[in-house]
């Protein structure tokens, strides 16, 4: 992973980020998705007044890439914090969104906590080790079950 790639999905991050839809927590978060095709998928957190409901940033941007057909990821960079301001602090993925990562990528999938001038770099294995996959329930059959 080159610095330029690292800065390009950081600043998608960032970016994108102020199109959050996040009345209720008002904490708005920004994620940018790499594929292997080399496509950068984007994804906000999107609240509802059910509060439940809630997807956050990364999901929305890894749901959006699985409905376009994509099932490699390289990496994804995540930006997070008061809306209307510019992050002050790191945004670690929930564990909701990293077990989300776990079902279409491997140990190497890198992490890219962003904030603007400055990253933190981290793996899948980093932020969820020991963890529970689509190998677990199909065995050397989840490989092949990637499509359906
Ligand atoms: N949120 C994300 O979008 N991603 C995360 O990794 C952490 C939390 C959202 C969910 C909710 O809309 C708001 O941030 C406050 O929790």
């Amino acid at each position: 992973m080159t610095n330029e790639v690292i800065k390009k999905l950081s600043e998608a991050a960032l970016d994108v980020r102020k199109k959050a839809y996040c009345p209720y927590s008002g904490f708005a978060v920004g994620a940018a998705l790499l594929a292997k095709s080399g496509e950068i998928y984007t994804g906000v957190n999107i609240e509802n007044a059910a509060f439940t409901p809630t997807n956050c940033a990364e999901r929305t941007a890894f749901f959006t890439a699985i409905a376009k057909d994509e099932r490699d990821f390289v990496a994804v960079a995540i930006a997070g914090g008061k809306a209307g301001e510019e992050p002050e602090d790191f945004c670690a993925p929930c564990g909701v969104c990293r077990q989300v990562m776990r079902e279409f990528c491997g140990d190497a999938f890198v992490i890219i906590l962003a904030k603007p001038g400055e990253e933190k770099i981290y793996t899948l294995k980093d932020l969820l080790p020991q963890s529970f996959s689509p190998r677990d329930v199909l065995g050397e059959k989840a490989k092949r079950q990637k499509r359906r």
